[in-house]
C-alpha cells in the first residue's frame, strides 16, 4: 500500500483488533490487507449490507472487523480446526457471538440457509470457482461478491517468475478463475489492484 495513504488512512483500532493482528503475526496466519478490509467495510456501508457470508475465517480477523464496523450479521466458514478454535475465542472476546456465526467445516461440503447481500471468498485459491458456483444461489440479486488474492503476489501477471510446479499450477488456476469471473454471465465484475488483487462483482 502507498505509504502516505497507509499513514493517513490509519484509524485507531480497539484492543481486541490489536491483539488479533499480533496473533496473526505470531501464528503466521495470512489475513486480509488493510486496504482490503477498508474496502470491504466501505462496500458494506455503501451497499447497506445486512448479511455477509465469508469463506475462510482463519482466526476471525476479517469477520470481526466487518461486524465491528458495519450493521451486519456475518456467517463465516473455516476448515482448519485450530484456526476455527482461535476464531471462536476471538469472536467471543470481541463480544460478537450474536453477530458472527462461525461454522467449522469445508465450505464445499457445508450448506447455508437463506440469502446474503455480500459473499467474501478468501479461502483455498484453487477452489474459488467452486465456492462461487456453490454459494451464488444464496445471494440476493444485487449482492456483492469480493474475492481476495487474485494477483497472487504479482505472479498472475508474470507467471514465468513463479517458481515450483505447485505455485505455477496455482497461478494458472487463479488466472483461469479471473477470466471466468470477468465473463461470468450472472455477475458484473472488475478486478482491482487493492491488497493482493481484489474483485468486486455485482450479482445480476
Ligand atoms: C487467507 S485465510 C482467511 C483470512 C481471513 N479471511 C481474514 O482476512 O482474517 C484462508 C483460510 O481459509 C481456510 N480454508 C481453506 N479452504 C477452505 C475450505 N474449503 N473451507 C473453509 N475454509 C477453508 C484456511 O484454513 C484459512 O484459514
Amino acid at each position: 500500500m502507498n505509504k502516505y495513504l497507509a499513514s493517513i488512512n490509519k484509524k485507531t483500532q480497539p484492543a481486541i483488533i490489536k491483539k488479533i493482528l499480533l496473533q496473526a503475526k505470531e501464528l503466521d496466519t495470512p489475513i486480509i490487507s488493510d486496504e482490503g478490509i477498508n474496502l470491504l467495510i466501505q462496500l458494506i456501508k455503501i451497499g447497506k449490507v445486512k448479511k455477509v457470508l465469508e469463506i475462510g475465517s482463519a482466526i476471525g480477523y476479517s469477520a470481526i472487523m466487518m461486524a465491528l464496523n458495519g450493521f451486519v450479521e456475518v456467517t463465516t466458514i473455516e476448515k482448519d480446526e485450530s484456526a476455527f478454535i482461535k476464531a471462536m475465542e476471538n469472536i467471543s472476546e470481541a463480544k460478537l457471538d450474536k453477530k458472527i456465526k462461525i461454522i467449522h467445516g469445508d465450505a464445499l461440503k457445508v450448506n447455508v440457509e437463506g440469502f446474503y447481500d455480500l459473499l467474501f471468498i478468501d479461502a483455498a485459491k484453487a477452489q474459488y470457482l467452486k465456492f462461487l458456483e456453490k454459494f451464488k444461489d444464496n445471494l440476493n440479486s444485487g449482492a456483492i461478491v469480493v474475492c481476495d488474492n487474485l494477483l497472487f503476489h504479482g505472479l498472475v501477471e508474470t507467471p514465468n517468475v513463479a517458481s515450483g510446479k505447485r505455485v505455477k499450477s496455482l497461478v494458472m488456476k487463479i488466472a483461469k478463475f479471473n477470466e471466468k469471473l470477468i465473463s461470468h454471465p450472472d455477475f458484473d465484475t472488475y478486478i482491482y489492484e487493492i491488497g493482493d488483487g481484489m474483485s468486486i462483482s455485482i450479482k445480476k
